[in-house]
């Protein structure tokens, strides 16, 4: 099946991207990769159909700054935190805010569906990934206005206190008084990792680092070593190479660098944290699509509807300016 999935990328001249959150048979078969912003960026060049794997939300950004080519995804997969930002929430928010009189920018995490990128931009807004979040937060601040972050509410409070600035959740109490408000949005992968799972490697290896994705709850980042989006992690993890370490993020990235950098690598869980909707793309999946492409069919080829593409795309390109 490997054999002839290669033969049909090279046949319709397809490039392959990957999240580090993939499957490793996956991650091995593509031609790019990198998080979610250097996958916008490096896809938003290219000239020849796309293959992304990763989930649904990326495969839409990458189609909507890349409108000319062809982009598909073996699964459309959504992630959960963007699924829990509906757009009804989302307006129904920034009424909330408005009738507050409360002068805001919006700021949205990438994951998110394109209508709520389109959302934002029409409220003056721009996207952020974790890599970038905290520059984007930052000359947000720098407009004297106040920040509406969504739809993780624990990045945005990690940033916040990272910066020194008040957060709430909106509709909390006192929530108008914070600087930087947030939707009640989170990742149910990066949610798993609890205090406990902290003390637990500390109290048995007294080295041990403690590393971990914004996207954990402030409690578990207050008590980390370090807190990076998953292209910071990897650096920290080279820079480190021997030093043990437990991990805070997404398994299969968290094996990969266990496996290929360092040994001393630990899960910090009890379960294993897989992102369920980044493992739905498989190798099976991968092979249909390609026949499916090799039959002239436009299987789970991305489409965003034209109106929303154009506005949720200056919420991106705002991001990428900045970037
Ligand atoms: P990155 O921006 O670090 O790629 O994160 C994307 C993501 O979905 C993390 O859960
Ligand atoms: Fe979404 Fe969480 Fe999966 Fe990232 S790990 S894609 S935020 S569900």
């Amino acid at each position: 099946m490997i054999n002839e999935i290669k033969n049909l990328i090279k046949k319709h001249n397809i490039t392959i991207a990957a999240h580090y959150y993939e499957k490793d048979e996956i991650f091995e078969l593509a031609d790019l990769t990198g998080d979610s912003l250097e996958l916008a960026k490096k896809t938003s060049s290219l000239k020849n159909p796309l293959i992304f794997c990763g989930v649904k939300f990326m495969g839409e950004s990458a189609k909507i700054l890349n409108p000319e080519i062809d982009v598909y995804m073996p699964r459309l997969a959504d992630c959960s935190m963007a699924r829990m930002a509906e757009e009804i929430k989302v307006q129904n928010n920034i009424d909330l805010l408005k009738q507050n009189n409360i002068d805001f920018l919006p700021i949205t995490y990438i994951n998110s569906t394109a209508k709520t990128k389109a959302i934002v931009a029409q409220n003056g807004g721009l996207t952020c990934t974790s890599s970038n979040a905290q520059k984007i937060i930052e000359w947000a601040l720098k407009q004297n206005k106040k920040i509406f972050f969504l739809p993780d509410k624990n990045l945005g409070r990690n940033i916040a206190t990272k910066l020194g600035i008040t957060s709430a959740i909106i509709g909390e109490e006192n929530w108008q008084n914070a600087t930087m408000i947030c939707f009640d949005g989170h990742c149910s992968v990066h949610q798993l990792f609890m205090p406990e799972h902290v003390e637990f490697y500390k109290e048995r290896f007294p080295d041990i680092k403690i590393v971990v994705h914004p996207e954990c709850s402030p409690e578990v980042v207050k008590l980390a070593d370090f807190a990076g989006s998953t292209s910071q992690i990897l650096n920290y993890v080279k820079e480190n190479p021997t030093t043990p370490m437990a991990i805070g993020t997404e398994f299969n990235f968290v094996n990969r660098m266990k496996n290929e950098i360092n040994p001393n690598i630990y899960v910090l869980s009890s379960t294993k944290p897989e992102c369920p909707s980044m493992n739905e793309t498989t190798l099976e999946e991968l092979y249909k699509l390609l026949k499916a492409i090799d039959e002239g069919k436009d299987y789970n080829k991305i489409e965003v509807d034209p109106e929303i593409a154009k506005n949720a795309k200056i919420a991106l390109e705002r991001m990428m300016k900045l970037s």
